[in-house]
């Protein structure tokens, strides 16, 4: 059978319309062999059982938006409070959800540690900072997908890696420590760096992949990349820069997750800027989807009724797939498009076909690409994600 690119294309558009209602985030992401996920925050221990709710439906992975940081694990030196951290573990294991960590490693503590800093030397900061690996990372061990060992590490301006105490009083190894530690302590955990502004090309993408290719150089056991991902609504970004980063970090032999996603709008949203936001969910997660090294997509909470985004971007808000009333938005059925459809990303000027059992697929393109794996050879899914197989060019 031949299906050339235009039957194709009808066939997509016809796909996407029909979503089964009953299917959720979670449940297309499982079909796809991916994740979704969203960060939960204070509300989980609150009175409104909407948030649990919605987390049991929606989603297959969750992180702790502050509730696994080193602060609120270890509130003073060596002293250790699990519960919140166990609370969520529980939480994912009783509804089949997966766990992501983060983080251990961050600039931004308050607590006991960043005070502590400036008094302690090389050898006793590698101290502290192996007994906070090996405590944490050993007391949830089987029970995380990946960590965020190291957040944010790299300087905003010209400068490699962040002046951090972490940087300051151990010194650039720091990091190689912490992933070897933490690799020790549970080596089933996927281990990530991640950060912010690198998503697509540019100066500070260039120096987190300068950063991680050393470290595979090195043979530290690093396995991926976090992406966070918190944009305004309104900036245009380019999915190719983006699907360009994906893969040069995956030819690293590293996977990416979008780990922190929001797109802000200006308070109050208009229509017109929830179909921009729809638009750029759909088009953020369709670049993870093109990616086989491309797993988990996750926004930094699910409901505008809980998110940090008008505390620190002042103006802005209504960032997230659900309303304040934990009713789906546009973005809701955008992520939701994107996971139902084959994925159109724009591919590099080729033409060829692709086959797969009995089914040839035509494509002639300077534009849109149709493979999940963005240029033709790689594994191909139905409208459903079901796996076809893999695709080889004729
Ligand atoms: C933020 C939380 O959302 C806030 O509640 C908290 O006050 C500060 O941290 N990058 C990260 C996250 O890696 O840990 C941050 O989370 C948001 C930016």
């Amino acid at each position: 059978m031949r299906i050339n690119t235009a039957a194709l294309a009808l066939f997509l558009s016809v796909t996407a319309m029909a979503v089964p209602a009953q299917e959720t985030l979670g449940s297309l992401a499982k079909k796809r062999g991916v994740f979704v996920g969203a960060a939960v925050g204070d509300a989980f221990w609150g009175g409104d059982a909407r948030y649990k709710d919605t987390l049991k439906k929606e989603f297959n992975l969750i992180v702790a938006e502050n509730a696994m940081k080193f602060d609120q694990l270890e509130p003073s030196k060596n002293r250790f409070t699990w519960k919140q951290g166990d609370d969520l573990a529980a939480f994912a294991a009783q509804n089949g959800i997966s766990l992501r960590g983060h983080n251990l490693v961050w600039h931004q503590q308050s607590g006991w540690i960043a005070n502590a800093a400036a008094g302690l030397s090389r050898i006793e900061m590698q101290a502290v900072l192996k007994n906070h690996i090996d405590s944490v990372v050993g007391h949830f061990q089987g029970k995380i997908l990946e960590w965020d060992v190291v957040n944010e590490a790299i300087d905003d301006g010209a400068g490699a890696l962040r002046e951090s105490f972490w940087k300051q009083r151990i010194g650039s190894d720091y990091l190689d420590s912490a992933f070897t530690w933490a690799h020790r302590a549970d080596p089933k955990a996927l281990l990530f760096y991640n950060d912010y502004s690198g998503e697509g090309m540019g100066g500070k993408s260039d120096k987190i992949y300068d950063l991680v290719k050393g470290m595979k150089d090195r043979g530290v056991p690093i396995h991926g990349v976090g992406l966070q991902s918190h944009f305004a609504a309104q900036a245009l970004f380019s999915t190719a820069d983006i699907d360009r980063n994906l893969k040069r970090l995956g030819a690293l032999g590293l996977r990416v997750s979008f780990t922190e996603v929001d797109f802000r709008l200006p308070l109050p949203a208009d229509s017109a800027g929830l179909a921009t936001q729809k638009d750029n969910y759909s088009r953020l997660l369709a670049v993870c989807l093109a990616n086989d090294n491309c797993k988990a997509f996750l926004t930094w909470g699910f409901t505008d009724a809980h998110s940090w985004v008008p505390g620190f971007y002042g103006g802005y808000g209504a960032a997230l797939p659900f309303d304040e009333n934990y009713k789906p938005k546009p973005a809701y059925d955008g992520l939701k498009q994107s996971l139902t459809t084959f994925v159109g990303i724009r591919a590099p000027a080729r033409s060829g076909s692709l086959r797969n059992g009995n089914v040839t697929l035509d494509f002639a393109h300077g534009g849109l690409g149709f493979s999940p794996a963005g240029f033709g050879e790689g594994p191909v899914r139905n409208a459903v994600g079901k796996w076809l197989g893999e695709a080889r060019l004729r």
